[in-house]
């Protein structure tokens, strides 16, 4: 039993919906949440620009005193070694391997689908879990770097010109490959997963890596014995690097209703001190 809270961090808000799926499985446990929205961006950064932003956020969860991080960033995640296990002592997950994972659990016809920033497909670090799992599975990639800021500027409605145009663009490829799973290998993208969705036809199973990342938690913690005994539900705290008022404001279309806990501001020197 450990009543310390689950630290989850992301480049922004995509990591939320992360949040939204362990306030669903573990209500009962404690959460602090950082978005690093001042950087926001991660995904069009280089790799050691990404590396030193994510020492950082993990340095930053480590003095909340987390009883687990999860790095809720599709970026941070293929950046990172995907067998990372821990930060410090604290056990540590990306969103990266539960997600491979169930994709090749997953496929019937061993062709799996993944999209994400550019830097998580330039990475190959997909096709490496993914072949690392299952060799015989072939994979698909596509870079998709309009999708954040659309969804950053709430065009997110399936039905959305921009949006459509955009999923037709970068999904064509996939499509064609003939994929039966596609991993939204980038927390933002469950956001638009109706127009995704739409395009990809009901063959195509989608795969969102926060929630994977979400369930490994819980077994992660039942597995230590780590889970909260708490009776009551747990606390969400949030801490962000840009306006408290803008988090606020824009938390809700992740967390599928309004922020349900208290928001603070970190200044940047703060996270690299
Ligand atoms: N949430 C980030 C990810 O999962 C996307 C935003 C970014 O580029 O930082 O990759």
């Amino acid at each position: 039993m450990n009543d310390c809270a689950i630290g989850v961090f992301d480049s922004g808000l995509g990591g939320l919906t992360c949040v939204k799926e362990l306030n669903r499985l573990v209500p009962n446990e404690n959460i602090i949440y950082f978005g690093d929205t001042a950087r926001v961006p991660y995904g069009t950064r280089s790799r050691e620009t990404i590396l030193e932003y994510a020492e950082q956020d993990i340095n930053f969860i480590k003095k909340h005193n987390a009883k687990l991080i999860i790095a809720a960033c599709g970026t941070v995640s293929s950046v990172l070694d995907a067998d990372k296990k821990t930060a410090g002592n604290i056990p540590f997950t990306g969103v990266l391997l539960p997600a491979a994972q169930a994709a090749c659990k997953l496929t019937k016809n061993g062709r799996i689908g993944v999209i994400g920033t550019p830097a998580t497909i330039n990475s190959g670090a997909y096709v490496k879990a993914i072949k690392n799992i299952r060799p015989d599975v072939s994979v698909t990639g596509n870079a998709c770097p309009l999708f954040v800021p659309l969804v950053e500027y709430g065009f997110t409605d399936r039905n959305e010109p921009i949006t459509k145009l955009a999923v037709e663009k970068y999904l064509a490829p996939i499509k064609a490959a003939g994929v039966d799973v596609l991993i939204l290998g980038c927390t933002h993208y469950p956001i638009i997963r109706d127009a995704i969705a739409d395009y990809m036809g009901n063959t195509v199973a989608l795969i969102s890596p926060s929630s994977e990342a979400a369930k490994y938690a819980l077994s992660l913690l039942t597995e230590k014995n780590m889970l909260s005994e708490r009776s009551g539900t747990g606390r969400n705290i949030y801490y962000t690097s840009d306006s408290v008022e803008l988090f606020e404001e824009n938390a809700h279309a992740f967390l599928g209703n309004t922020i349900n806990g208290e928001v603070h501001k970190v200044g940047i020197d703060e996270l690299i001190s």
